[in-house]
């Protein structure tokens, strides 16, 4: 019976994504080494029932995490004061950087950070979250932080500046010197979010890459996220809050006593965790060490490279920024669009995230690049070019002028379930399957092109409704 049930689960993970073969370029890392996804895979499950809420209960859990803070130490030039903490994943990291930034200072009523506008969402939501207000600097041409104008916005109720290494949608690293000796030099805390590049521009730097300064060793960082669960190609579910002085971490802690149950004490957000992530994290980390992670860096950069050079051939294709790391961002010439671009690369077995314009930036894709696209790199530029073929023999793809007028006629803060029912209906694109449900198209690029007119306020209210309608459950 359990056997027919495991079989029904394989019928449903055949509908995802590939998470191995190196060709999804979003959302999964691929070290595309069978036998370190083998031992990940084996640790999580001998782990998956432990819990971290009690490091003395399961003494393994914290050996292994100091174990991989020790190890993030080495790699980001930390201070021997550093300390650190595994989470569950990027925003968490920086959910916790904002939050431990916030408390640090009790005596500022309405505290507010200062990032750029390229700055990983996940700091809109620890904002959210956490009361704090977000100070959005614009970026340069170059889509990098503009830092003279970041320093500009800090004030008394600034609690803290962050800077990105890279930055996810252009994969270029912000001028963190300046920030973090600007920030220091007015008693303000200073936040590297690496959470994408943290694992895999110390071993850039090693091959000779032109890799701007960005570590603790530069003054005034005093804290840096790093996930582990991207360029370090472990299982999905940990990455590193690191911070420069056990002093500077500790308002992360939550201890609470006041209840008849056990004391909680807790240095992340959640409390009950399983210790399988942090397992097949440590796993993967002691088995790869600095030389396989720097064989692994060598492969990817070479595949980076190889794709720049690559997408330069394809005529209505271009790089929108030379890439400091493994991200490669591409911009079409307008002969076609990328979320054409996307649906048939998807079709021809490789999945590329399309991003949305934003701020005079048109709309691009996003390709995480990671060492095991390094095998397949001529496979990848070849499907871009016929993807492309494709994609301008269709022409770019078009919003009708009256959903365009539909879509600016409403009120995202008041988006109401007939509103979206009216505009499926206008645009024709999402349909109704037989339980009732949203039935997707196989093509997504009608959908995006019609977000993409939207405003991000009104793409933020449509996708809420979307989500709200797709997450129902399903009754027997
Ligand atoms: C720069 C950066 N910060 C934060 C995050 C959030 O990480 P996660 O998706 O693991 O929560 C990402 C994810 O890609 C990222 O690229």
């Amino acid at each position: 019976m359990t056997d027919d049930i495991l079989t029904r689960l394989r019928a449903l993970q055949a509908g995802d994504l590939p998470v191995h073969g190196g060709r999804t370029l979003a959302y999964v890392y691929d070290s595309g080494l069978p036998e370190i996804d083998r031992v990940g895979r084996e640790a999580v499950a001998a782990y998956a029932g432990t819990n971290g809420l009690d490091p003395t209960a399961f003494p393994s859990l914290l050996a292994m995490e100091n174990d991989l803070v020790g190890f993030a130490c080495d790699l980001l030039d930390a201070p021997d004061t550093a300390v650190g903490t595994v989470t569950s994943g990027g925003t968490e990291s920086c959910l916790l950087a904002v939050q431990t930034a916030r408390d640090a200072r009790p005596d500022i009523e309405r505290p507010t950070i200062v990032v750029a506008d390229t700055v990983h969402a996940a700091f809109h939501k620890a904002a959210h979250y956490f009361g704090v207000e977000a100070v959005v600097v614009p970026t340069g041409p170059d889509h990098r932080a503009d830092a003279i104008a970041m320093l500009a916005a800090v004030d008394e109720r600034t609690v803290l500046v962050v800077g990105s290494a890279p930055s996810y949608a252009h994969g270029v690293v912000d001028p963190i010197t300046a920030l973090a000796a600007g920030a220091a030099a007015r008693g303000v805390r200073c936040h590297v979010d690496a959470c994408i590049g943290g694992w895999v521009l110390p071993y850039a730097a090693r091959l000779g890459r032109d890799v701007p300064p960005w570590t603790f060793a530069v003054e005034g960082v005093t804290s840096i996220s790093v996930d582990t669960h991207k360029y370090a190609y472990a299982p999905k579910g940990t990455s590193l809050l690191l911070h420069r002085t056990p002093a500077l971490r500790r308002p992360a802690f939550f201890a609470f006593a006041d209840w008849p149950g056990y004391t909680m004490l807790n240095s992340t957000m959640q409390s009950t965790k399983s210790g399988g992530p942090l397992a097949g994290a440590w796993v993967v980390v002691e088995s790869l060490g600095d030389e396989g992670y720097l064989e692994l860096a060598r492969t990817t950069f070479e595949a980076v490279d190889r794709i720049v050079a690559g997408v330069g051939a394809i005529g209505p294709l271009r790089v929108l920024d030379p890439p400091d790391s493994t991200l490669v961002t591409l911009a079409t010439d307008g002969t076609c669009d990328v979320f054409t671009l996307t649906d048939e690369m998807l079709t021809r077995g490789w999945f590329v995230q399309p991003q949305m314009s934003y701020a005079g930036t048109p709309p691009t894709l996003h390709l995480s690049v990671s060492a095991a696209t390094g095998a397949h790199v001529d496979e990848l530029l070849g499907a871009l070019a016929a993807a492309v073929d494709a994609a301008v023999a269709a022409g770019p793809e078009a919003v009708d002028a009256d959903v365009v007028a539909f879509i600016e006629a409403l009120d995202p803060a008041a988006l109401s379930d007939t509103d979206f029912d009216g505009l499926l209906a206008a645009s024709g694109l999402v349909g109704a399957d037989a339980t009732g449900g949203l039935a997707l198209p196989e093509r997504m690029a009608g959908v995006n092109a019609l977000l993409d007119v939207a405003s991000p306020r009104m793409r933020e209210a449509l996708l809420v409704a979307f989500l709200d309608r797709l997450a129902r459950p399903v009754r027997r």
